[in-house]
């Protein structure tokens, strides 16, 4: 069965082809226009999808060497997302699956990189717990069979990327702040500063950044006022240190309340070379299989739409001509398909 998988929930447009698990492309365009405003700019990015869409899906289906006309099903991000974003993406499927008489099949983001571990190892057991950690998710779920998973926690106000990117802007670096945090961390004192990290000590599966970033802005706030020069990898190193902290704790929680041998990270944060060794350590330390999939597959990525449309209908494609879904809607704030 030969997917081609189109995502344009964000500020990413993306395009992928995969056939039978195999990923023949993966085509991701992140819009730089946004990095000058210091974050998205919902309007922008829409009118960039527009400009977008058709080269990347062109050369979606020529990296992968196929045609139009070979494929079996279209795939497409129904939500969450930006309202304008994921309509771009959504009509555009729905176009190309008229014309061409394709199934369309409509997926949910979250779900996608829920799964994006099983599209890195394709062996990968179940059950197993994924944490999503993106600029617009932070949330821990439990991953049950092909089809049914369920939501642990979520984080009850800004997602980690968020705080990344806020308190990068307050240290004075450039959007996204993640990887530039995570770089200048890397020279700095973790122990410098002591953090606040919410939520730490709940017995429950949720996460909270807003009084980290509200710190560091006190922080920072102090050692301007006497005029002191920012210690900026320290900042860095300590704030980062605070995110995972939290991340891998209520990760190794949900694993060890619930007995699972398996954590998937996925989403944009899930980059972060700290997170990454610490995840991986803890893992280790209880004999659990860890799978960080490569960045293309974290990141927001069109190939992991296409490897949900195929795990649920990659064995039944005579169904998935049933799924000639012309009339979903996109849904911009659900966070559970
Ligand atoms: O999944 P993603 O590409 O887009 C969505 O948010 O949906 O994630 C982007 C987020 C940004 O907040 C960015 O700062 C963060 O991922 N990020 C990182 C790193 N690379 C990207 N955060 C920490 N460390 C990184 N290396
Ligand atoms: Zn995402």
């Amino acid at each position: 069965m030969t997917i081609l998988a189109i995502e344009t929930s964000c500020d990413d447009t993306a395009a992928a082809v995969v056939r039978d698990g195999d990923v023949l492309s993966n085509i991701i365009s992140s819009q730089e226009i946004h990095n000058q405003y210091g974050g998205i700019v919902p309007e922008l990015a829409s009118r960039e999808h527009v400009k977008g869409i058709v080269p990347i899906v062109h050369a979606a289906l020529q990296e992968a060497r196929v045609s139009i006309e070979s494929v079996d099903a279209v795939a497409v991000t129904y939500g969450p997302g930006l309202a304008g974003s994921l309509l771009v993406g959504a009509h555009f499927a729905k176009g190309l699956a008229m014309r061409f008489a394709k199934p369309l099949i409509p997926i949910h983001h979250i779900e996608a990189h829920v799964y994006s571990g099983y599209l890195e190892e394709p062996d990968l057991v179940y059950p197993s717990i994924c944490l999503v950690v993106s600029g617009g998710h932070t949330s821990i779920f439990h991953v049950k069979d092909v089809s049914t998973f369920e939501v642990l926690g979520s984080t009850k106000d800004d997602a980690a990327g968020e705080a990344f990117d806020k308190i990068a802007k307050l240290v004075g670096l450039g959007y996204p702040g993640g990887p530039h945090i995570d770089r200048l961390a890397g020279f700095g004192n973790a122990q410098a500063f002591n953090f606040p990290r919410g939520l730490f000590y709940d017995q429950n599966y949720d996460f909270s950044f807003s009084g980290l970033k509200t710190a560091v802005r006190r922080e920072v706030e102090k050692l301007r006022s006497i005029g002191d020069d920012l210690p900026i990898n320290d900042l860095c190193a300590s704030a980062q240190t605070a995110i995972v902290d939290v991340l891998v704790s209520k990760t190794m929680r949900a694993i060890d309340t619930l007995g699972i041998g398996a954590v998937v990270i996925a989403g944009g944060v899930s980059a972060n070379s700290e997170l990454r060794t610490r995840m991986s350590a803890a893992a280790a330390q209880r004999g659990v299989t860890f799978v960080a999939p490569r960045l293309d597959y974290c990141i927001d990525n069109a190939a992991m739409i296409a490897n949900v449309a195929q795990l649920r209908y990659g064995n039944t494609m005579s169904n998935a001509a049933q799924l000639n879904n012309l009339d979903f809607t996109v849904s911009p704030k659900a966070l559970r398909a």
